[in-house]
């Protein structure tokens, strides 16, 4: 079974009280939930992390890099701002997936920037927890190989 590695950045250990009318009221505990069921379904091992840490979320990017493992990441706020997690991403060989919860392009002006979008393999943003479901298809997908 493939490796792969869904990594969540600030703040969404909060899924469920924190701002549902932006984020849903599912918790954390759901959304590894939801990971774990898609990607046994389609022949996928997922480990689900979350940390509010730049340098913890920096590391298991270094070991995702040194193991070629296939990453989904939700960086939360430091996708606006975290040169040090785009330069950790850059160096990850296996495919990687920026996904978000709600569409960034549509809320506040800062969040229109996203200084991870130019070295993953591809980006969705705004279908809940859904958007981690087809992050996990788009890996399924890319793993098999080009026009599947
Ligand atoms: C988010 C969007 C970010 O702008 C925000 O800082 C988050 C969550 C999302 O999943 O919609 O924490 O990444």
């Amino acid at each position: 079974m493939t490796r792969v590695l869904v990594l969540n950045g600030p703040n969404l250990g909060r899924l469920g009280v924190r701002e549902p009318d932006v984020y849903g009221h599912a918790t954390h505990a759901d959304l590894v939930e939801r990971c774990r069921a898609v990607g046994m379904a389609l022949g996928l091992d997922v480990e689900v992390r979350q940390t509010d840490s730049e340098a913890e979320l920096v590391g298991w990017l270094h070991e995702a890099a040194d193991g070629a493992v296939p990453v989904v990441i939700n960086p939360a706020a430091f996708t606006h701002y975290s040169y040090a997690v785009r330069d950790a991403l850059a160096q990850v060989t296996g495919p990687t997936i920026e996904v978000h919860l709600s569409n960034p392009a549509a809320r506040e002006e800062f969040r229109h920037t996203s200084v991870v979008a130019g070295v993953v393999t591809g980006s969705i943003a705004g279908f809940g927890l859904a958007s981690y479901e087809l992050a996990l298809r788009a890996i399924a997908a890319t793993l098999t190989g080009p026009g599947t």
